[in-house]
This record gives C-alpha cells, sequence and structure tokens, in this order.
C-alpha cells in the first residue's frame, strides 16, 4: 500500500497518490493547482491511476482534475450533488475499487452539500470536513454548522481511532494524524450539544 502525500498550489492543499503498489492500480485524492510534482510521482511509481477522487467539489480541491484525466485517462468520481461532470456520482456506502485498492464512502455534509470521506486501508481522506486541530469552514455556500455537528460529533468521532487522517489543507501542527489523536487533541471534537456546537463554530 502507497499513500504519497503532495503538498500543491498556494493554499497548502493536500493531495494524495494512492496505489496498491509501484507499477500497480492508483487513485488520486483531490488533485489541486499546479499538477506537475503528482504527474511525476505517477511516472515514478509507474502506476494505473484509475480514478479520481474529489471530497467535494471546491475548485482548489478539483483543479488539477483535467490534467490527470488527460494524462492518465482516469475516470472522476466526486458525490452526486457537485455541480459538475463525473463518471461515477457516489453517495453513502458506496465502494470503489481498482487492483488491491477499496474505497469507501462516507456521506459528510457540513463543510459543503457534496462533502464526502474516504476510506481505505487504514487511512480516511478528510478532505475540508477535518484538518489536523481543526474543522473545516461551514459559513461558505452550501456549508451549515448543524450538518457539521452531525458530521463530526455523529460520525467522525465513531470512525476507528487507528485511522490515519489524511486531510486536505496542511493546517497542522502535522500534516498527519490519526482518528484517535484527533478526538483527544482537536478541540472541534470535544463532547458539545448541537446549540454548544453551532454557537462555538459561530464564534
Ligand atoms: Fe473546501
Amino acid at each position: 500500500m502507497i499513500v504519497d502525500q503532495l503538498r500543491l498550489g498556494p493554499l497548502l492543499n493536500f493531495t494524495y497518490l494512492i496505489a496498491d503498489r509501484d507499477g500497480g492500480e492508483a487513485m488520486v485524492v483531490d488533485p489541486s493547482y499546479g499538477v506537475d510534482p503528482l504527474l511525476e510521482a505517477i511516472d515514478l511509481r509507474s502506476v494505473k491511476v484509475r480514478y479520481v477522487l474529489n471530497t467535494h467539489s471546491h475548485q482548489d480541491h478539483t483543479a488539477g482534475n483535467d490534467e490527470v484525466v488527460q494524462r492518465t485517462g482516469a475516470k472522476i468520481v466526486a458525490h452526486r450533488k457537485v455541480p459538475f461532470r463525473t463518471d461515477r456520482a457516489v453517495d453513502e456506502g458506496d465502494v470503489i475499487e481498482a487492483g488491491g485498492l477499496r474505497v469507501e464512502v462516507l456521506y459528510t455534509p457540513g463543510h459543503t452539500q457534496d462533502s464526502v470521506l474516504y476510506i481505505f486501508s487504514g487511512h480516511v481522506a478528510t478532505g475540508d470536513t477535518l484538518f489536523v486541530g481543526e474543522c473545516g469552514r461551514t459559513d461558505l455556500e452550501g456549508g451549515d454548522p448543524s450538518q457539521m455537528y452531525d458530521t463530526l460529533l455523529g460520525r467522525v468521532v465513531r470512525l476507528d481511532d487507528a485511522l490515519v487522517v489524511l486531510p486536505g489543507h496542511d493546517y497542522g501542527v502535522t500534516p498527519t494524524s490519526t482518528i484517535g489523536r484527533e478526538k483527544q487533541e482537536n478541540y472541534t471534537l470535544q463532547p458539545r450539544t448541537r446549540e454548544e456546537f453551532v454557537r462555538f463554530l459561530s464564534e
């Protein structure tokens, strides 16, 4: 199992190349601005990129889609509510497979209405739903603090503590974390009522 984390673009985005092995089957998560380092990693590993997985529709997570598709022939996978064309529109519980890779989709609105988590091989790609030490904004179009409460305190905290968190931006003290560590250290995941959480996010 290969997970390459690449920090791309001016907004400290993380793009991921995941593969079952060198020379094997691969997927890309959230190709951001300036994908040359990603294309180099794909060449270096001689992997076949079957899918581009978008965690949500924001430009900084999708900017590299077209270039990766042109270069690799990958299919675009995203939640069914994204406002662009996909090859495979997914929703809660869907599974995407390629070679030894098996990726499960969790629908997690809050940051946007088309936000998902991708869970695979002991990892969870969290997009802008969860960062190391922080959560994503809920004050942009499609954001909803009450849905973010259900996503974070109803779903994320119930994930396996051992899952490695692969966030959508390099906003934390470390580039990755685990669900267990975030439950302890991330102030947005601390126990709150819905009312407390919504008030807290607006402060
Ligand atoms: Fe975003």
